[in-house]
Parts: structure tokens; C-alpha cells; sequence
């Protein structure tokens, strides 16, 4: 480690050098001098001997107070962790050698002790930070010691060396933190509110979950408990959302149902003997039968398609015969509103992977609407092209590299930009159409929605005086690997 150097010997004044030779020569002195009272000895020879121990002694502890000196120097920058120039070091003694060595085994053995605890540190930080739910520590006052970064989304950045109770005011939260952290309890798990960070334009207050666990006594640190939260919002909303599906079905199912339950009513009784009525009743409860059948198809098609969303469609398709397809299967209805289809499709279109009969569905439901609500003796356009790539969804993956995009256009009633954001909702018609009493489940666009999802596609909706109304389908070429 160190090198023996012919560099200058350089003492501090502090170094005690003088003081030391000084108290090793004192005995000495004390003798000579006896020697010298008792005229045992002249005086000059004792002068001369003492003065060969005083130069013996300045030798002999020069190297070793000199290498004391380096030691100091060389433990002083090692603990500042500073590179330590050994070169310029100057060691005699096998022991100071010796000492060198322990102590470099010594710092060698912390230092990669040290490296070893900042890694686990920085990897644990990266694992807390990488879950999805708030997770905090906080120390006996309550003071946050940490936090991941779900827990800064959560509830703000400054949050650390605050008091939780300043950050969450539940009081049911503030007092189980307390029950725990005077160790009253070990653990407590409750569910509280709080409102909803400005960012989020919604007016209701989260529902949290929180569990707070008391840590083992073993643990050193100042961290006295760990608090985790989940957020129930989000289930809570699709719990709602599922129950609102429930109340809409029963209540579309329900309207048919009666008006067929009070036609047969009317039918065994005053139109009993009315052959003119009995007809236009009969036509009425045929309309509606099939209305609740087409709801009953479309529900169950729902339900189909939203049970198979996370299996990705393996076939290869081209698109173009399955366009031949709906408009032949539509031509009568459109027919019916003197409405003829343009269709335009380029050669060199590429095959795609998807369920050919989720994306004829797609189509049709499209079709159908811009027959529905389209202007009557208004062509309406169906054109595919090649596209970069499927436009970004904040709400759900899409897949990435080249994709095809079909849009179906047509001219007629207008959609309000409010309207157009929640047109994909089930059962949300709008109400002009809902006026003009033109009959529809209003599942056409849901069921679209979800077959966009899962073939990792995006539906973009355009709607102007001048242009008309276009649906765009953008689908993907290739499905994401997984
Ligand atoms: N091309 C369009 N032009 C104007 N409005 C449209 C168009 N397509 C859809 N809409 C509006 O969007 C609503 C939802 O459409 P969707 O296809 O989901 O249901 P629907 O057509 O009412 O019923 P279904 O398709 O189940 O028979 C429609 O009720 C209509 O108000
Ligand atoms: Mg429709």
C-alpha cells in the first residue's frame, strides 16, 4: 500500500516531536547530573553522552512520530472518503505497515458494505415507487418519513417531515394513526374520505382505504409504522356503472313489455271485435318484439364481446369483401331512404389481424347508424386508408407500428362536441333522435367501442356543416405481441 519514498520528512509543529525526545533524554539528564554532583564523572563527558542520547533519541523517534503523523493523515482523509495519495507516503516500520493494512481491510470491508445498502436502497425506493398505491412510514409524532411516488399523486410533493394529520383530516384516520403509533394497536384497517385534488374536475371525494400496521419492535430505524391506502373510487364508480347498466336494461326491456302487456289487454277486450284495430295492434306489438329481441341480441353481444377483450384476434383479414358485405346486407334499408353507398377503396390496402365477424359487426353498426340518422337521398361514404399508426387513447393500449383507417360518412343531423364524447356510453341516444322517435337500443356504438378495445384500435368522431358526420375506425395492422 505504501511505498517507501526518498521525499523531505516534514513534521507539523504539533506533532509532539520536541516534547517527546525531550521526556525520553530527561532520566538521562537526571543520572548524568547525579554522576556529575558525586564527581563521578566530569562534566564535559557527561555533557557529550548526554548529548549522543538526546541525537540517538531525535533519531530513533523521528520515523516513528513522522509515521504516527502519516496514519493520522491517511485515517483523517479516508473517513472524509477522499482519495488517498499513498505515493507520497513514507513508512519505515513493518508494524505501521501492518496497521496500514487493517485499516485498508477495515474501510474495504464498509465500503462495500455501504455500496451494498445504497443499492438496497435505491432498488427498494424503485420496487415502492413502482406500485400502483400510496405507501408512507412515519415515525413516533406522526412526521412522514417517506413516501412513494403514489403517494405524492395522491396527496401532494412536499409531503415528507409533515404530519400526516396535517395531510389527511379525516379524524377516523387521525385517531387510528394515534391508536397505533401509542401502541394501543397493532394494526388497523378503516375506510375514509377525502376530497378530490383540483386537477380532478369532479366534484365528489375519494374513498380511500387505509391500513396502518404498527412495525416490529426489531426494527431500529425512526419509523414507526407503515401506513398503505387503496383507492376504492374507481371500483366504486364501476360498481356504479354496472348497476346503472342493470337499472337501463330493465327499464329498455320493461317499456316493450308494457306496451305489448296493455295491446293484448286492449286486444281480449275493447278491440275484441275490430279487425282494423286488432291489425295496426298486432303490427305495434310485432315492432316491439323485435325491439326487445334486437336489445336482448345486443346485450348478449356486449357481454361476448367484453368476456373476450384481453384475448387479442389472431386471423388475417382483408378488409374489403366484409365492406362488400354490409352494404349488400344494407341496401334495402338504405334503399328505403333513397340513400346509395360510395365506397372507394385503394389496391394496395394490407390484410389485417382481427375477427372478421367483430369487425362486419363494427361496420354494419356504423352503417346502419349513418342510414338512421343520415339525410334522406344523402350518399353515404365509406373510404379505407393506410395510416402511420392508430391515433393515441388516454383510456385504453393501442397497438403500435402501421394500422388501416375506414371512415364512414354521411350527411344529415349534427353532433354537439358534448354529444360526441359520450356517444360510445351504453344506452346514451341523443335526444333529438330520441324525438324524432327514431328506434334504436342505443348499444350500437358501445359494442363498437369495445370491439375497437380489444383489437388495440381508436374510433375518432368528426362532425361539421360542411363535411357531415364521420366515424373513422382506425384498427391495426399487426396485434401487439405479448
Ligand atoms: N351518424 C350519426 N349521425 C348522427 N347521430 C348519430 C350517428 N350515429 C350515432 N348517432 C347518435 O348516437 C346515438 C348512439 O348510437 P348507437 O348506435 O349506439 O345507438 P342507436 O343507433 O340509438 O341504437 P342501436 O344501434 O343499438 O340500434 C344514436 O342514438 C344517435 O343519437
Ligand atoms: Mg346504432
Amino acid at each position: 500500500m505504501f511505498k517507501r519514498r526518498s521525499k523531505i520528512f516534514e513534521i507539523e509543529k504539533d506533532s509532539g516531536f520536541a516534547t517527546r525526545v525531550l521526556m525520553l533524554s530527561m532520566p538521562s539528564a537526571l543520572v548524568f547530573m547525579m554522576l556529575v554532583a558525586l564527581h563521578l564523572l566530569p562534566s564535559s563527558i557527561a555533557i557529550m553522552a548526554y548529548a549522543s542520547i538526546v541525537l540517538f533519541n531525535l533519531v530513533w523517534l523521528f520515523p516513528i512520530t513522522f509515521e504516527l503523523q502519516q496514519l493520522k493523515k491517511y485515517i483523517f482523509k479516508l473517513s472524509q472518503d477522499s482519495s488517498v495519495d499513498i505515493d507520497n507516503m513514507y513508512m519505515s516500520e513493518s508494524e505501521t505497515q501492518d496497521i496500514i493494512d487493517a485499516i485498508n481491510e477495515m474501510h474495504h470491508f464498509w465500503s462495500n458494505k455501504a455500496e451494498m445498502l445504497e443499492a438496497q436502497a435505491i432498488s427498494d425506493t424503485a420496487v415502492l415507487d413502482s406500485l400502483p398505491d400510496p405507501i408512507m412510514m412515519i415515525d413516533k409524532n406522526g412526521s412522514i418519513l417517506g413516501a412513494n411516488a403514489a403517494s405524492h399523486k395522491l396527496l401532494g410533493k412536499n409531503i415528507t417531515e409533515r404530519k400526516i394529520e396535517e395531510i389527511i383530516t379525516s379524524n377516523n384516520f387521525i385517531n387510528a394513526v394515534a391508536r397505533v403509533v401509542r401502541q394501543e394497536s397493532d394494526a388497523e384497517n378503516l375506510i375514509f374520505y377525502v376530497s378530490k385534488s383540483q386537477e380532478e374536475n369532479d366534484d365528489d371525494e375519494k374513498k380511500l382505504y387505509a391500513h396502518i400496521k404498527r412495525l416490529p419492535w426489531v426494527s431500529k430505524g425512526r419509523a414507526v409504522a407503515v401506513i398503505s391506502i387503496y383507492d376504492l373510487t374507481k371500483a366504486l364508480k364501476i360498481e356504479k356503472m354496472q348497476s346503472d347498466f342493470v337499472a337501463n336494461a330493465s327499464h329498455e326491456l320493461r317499456t316493450p313489455l308494457s306496451i305489448i302487456s296493455g295491446f293484448i289487454e286492449t286486444l281480449q277486450t275493447t278491440a275484441k271485435n275490430d279487425p282494423e284495430s286488432q291489425k295496426t295492434f298486432l303490427r305495434i306489438m310485432s315492432e316491439q318484439a323485435g325491439y326487445m329481441a334486437t336489445l336482448i341480441e345486443n346485450l348478449l353481444s356486449l357481454s361476448r364481446i367484453e368476456l373476450n377483450q384481453d384475448s387479442p384476434p389472431e386471423d388475417k383479414i382483408v378488409i374489403e369483401p366484409i365492406v362488400d358485405d354490409v352494404v349488400k346486407a344494407l341496401s334495402l334499408k338504405a334503399n328505403e331512404r333513397n340513400i346509395k353507398f360510395n365506397v372507394n377503396i385503394p389496391k394496395q390496402i394490407p390484410s389485417i389481424t382481427a375477427d372478421p365477424a367483430q369487425v362486419r359487426q363494427l361496420l354494419q353498426n356504423l352503417c346502419d347508424n349513418a342510414i338512421k340518422y343520415g339525410e334522406e337521398g344523402k350518399d353515404i361514404k365509406i373510404s379505407i386508408k393506410q395510416h402511420d399508426s392508430v391515433p393515441l387513447s388516454t383510456s385504453h393500449v393501442v397497438a403500435s407500428g402501421p394500422a388501416v383507417a375506414i371512415s364512414v360518412n354521411n350527411h344529415g343531423s349534427l353532433i354537439g362536441s358534448e354529444d360526441i364524447n359520450r356517444l360510445t356510453e351504453r344506452f346514451y341516444r341523443m335526444q333529438a333522435h330520441k324525438d324524432k322517435n327514431i328506434r334504436g337500443t342505443g348499444l350500437g356504438l358501445a359494442i363498437a367501442k369495445h370491439i375497437i378495445i380489444r383489437h388495440h384500435g381508436n374510433m375518432k368522431i368528426s362532425s361539421t356543416k360542411r363535411n357531415g358526420t364521420t366515424f373513422t375506425v382506425y384498427l391495426p395492422v399487426e396485434q401487439p405481441k405479448n
